[in-house]
């Protein structure tokens, strides 16, 4: 059997179903690596006072982990310039929001080569390549330049943004021709994929194949979507762990009889949490009889800091939930609960349990997890209600929550109120429906579909080659 390459930025393994903190990208490539064998490449999260490609590698619980660290500029431009102030605003529909600065262009391509540049020796040309998200597209372009005529996929773990946006990057036919190197590429959602073929038809003058791929620039590729899961099952029985128990009681004694709203996510602005304060805020004016009956546990870590984006919408929200606070709690009734602190997920599964109404309202989302762990984690003799954001990509799947949009802080308020007064059957009816979906398009599902297309690839590859 073919090894497993997995390329990612961050790389950080995880016990299958242990007392972890890291979200579900970590859990996906460990179970996926803990069963096809091969090794997990990516930068350390460290900075060098130089670069100079010297490979750490470990194994951690049954997965091969090598990184290797990267100096001062390139974190700079690289992962909090090109990334995260160019792509991941654009991506996600902010062009308000998107630096395009020529250095971080610069720092994307030096790295994107540094990396392929340290990976390649290790590649063995049986190997099915996979790169993961939008810190890494040329990657497969650098491994090619280098030789590696290894199956390889990317997937790209957030949106791909409408053509109309996509071109206001400059050398943005640079980044598509790049995508263009892989034998398959997957979106989370057919929305994203078809906007990546729009762009590829109408721009870049491709065309489609009998067989459908997408041909440009004189190469193919399958584009496709593959809906990323969770461990549906391992998630949970996190809620059967003492931990889980522990924090499930623990919010249950807290909520003193109470209803409780919950929002768990990245602190990035297209989460929407702001929209969600002012939404929460809209219905307890509307409805001053909630006040006191209902309160939000908003749990928002912080991320990127080093980005000035991130830091305003930090100081915003807290500034917003204060604000909120001040003017309604009570001596014994806060509305808002405004929480940094990082979770396991243990943890968190007992608190999705212990939650009435989960909020998952970003404003654009490449899939979002958190709606399919709250899922996950619910009691079916008594479920709570899923309100998502018509803008995750988690809502082409999840059409039995309460869709609603993100934007309009009445419907989201009039969603909620509806979901606090769910009849207990139609939250079991919902319920049943979304964690069937959960279920059956698992984490599993997802990885073995990607794999199944890397691998076709390599056999097509060798019947002509
Ligand atoms: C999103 C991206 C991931 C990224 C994660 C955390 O889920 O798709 O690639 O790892 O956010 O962001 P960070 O910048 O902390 O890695």
């Amino acid at each position: 059997m073919s090894r497993l390459i997995v390329v990612s930025n961050r790389v950080s393994p995880t016990q299958a179903q242990g007392a972890s903190s890291q979200g579900g990208l970590a859990m996906a490539i460990s179970a996926a690596l803990r069963e096809y064998g091969g090794i997990w490449f990516g930068w350390s999260g460290q900075a060098a006072p130089a670069f100079t490609g010297t490979i750490a590698m470990q194994k951690v619980d049954g997965v091969t982990v090598a990184t290797t660290d990267l100096d001062d500029q390139d974190i700079q431009e690289y992962y909090n310039g090109y990334a995260n102030r160019t792509l991941w605003p654009l991506f996600h529909y902010r062009i308000d929001l998107t630096a395009y600065d020529r250095s971080y262009g610069a720092g994307y391509a030096r790295v994107n080569g540094r990396l392929a540049e340290t990976l390649h020796p290790l590649i063995e040309p049986d190997d099915l390549v996979w790169v993961q998200d939008y810190h890494l597209i040329p990657m497969g372009r650098e491994l090619r330049e280098r030789g590696a005529a290894n199956a390889m996929g990317f997937f790209l773990h957030i949106p791909w943004p409408a053509r109309e946006l996509l071109v206001t990057l400059p050398r943005h036919r640079d980044l598509v021709e790049a995508m263009f190197h892989y034998d398959v590429v997957g979106f989370q959602t057919a929305e994203w994929c078809d906007a990546f073929k729009a762009y590829v038809l109408h721009e870049a003058g491709g065309t489609i194949l009998p067989d459908g791929r997408l041909s440009a620039f004189g190469r193919t590729v399958r584009a496709e979507a593959f809906p990323i899961g969770i461990d549906a099952q391992g998630f949970r029985h996190l809620c059967d762990t003492p931990g889980g128990q522990a924090s499930f009681q623990r919010m249950v004694e807290s909520k003193a009889g109470r209803r409780m709203l919950i929002g768990v996510d990245r602190l990035d602005y297209s989460k929407g949490l702001e929209e969600r304060f002012l939404a929460f805020e809209r219905l307890l004016q509307d409805h001053p009889s909630l006040r006191r009956e209902v309160f939000m546990l908003q749990i928002s870590t912080h991320s990127r800091e080093d980005v000035p984006e991130y830091q305003e919408i930090a100081s915003r929200l807290d500034a917003l939930s204060g604000r909120i606070n001040g003017a309604m709690a009570e001596m014994d009734w806060v509305p808002i609960r405004n929480v940094h602190r990082l979770h396991t997920r243990e943890e968190l599964a007992g608190l999705y349990r212990a939650a009435d109404v989960a909020l998952v309202t970003p404003l654009r989302d490449g899939m979002n997890l958190v709606a399919k762990e709250f899922v996950a984690a619910q009691d079916e003799a008594d479920p709570g209600v899923l309100v998502l954001s018509r803008f995750a990509g988690a809502a082409a799947q999840m059409r039995e929550a309460l869709i609603v949009n993100p934007f309009a802080r009445e419907d989201v308020a009039d969603a909620i109120k509806r979901a606090l007064g769910m009849p207990l059957e139609e939250r079991q009816r919902r319920w049943r429906a979304l964690m069937d979906g959960v279920e059956t398009d698992d984490l599993m599902a997802w990885r073995d579909s990607f794999v199944h297309g890397l691998q076709q690839a390599r056999d097509a590859g060798r019947q002509t080659g």
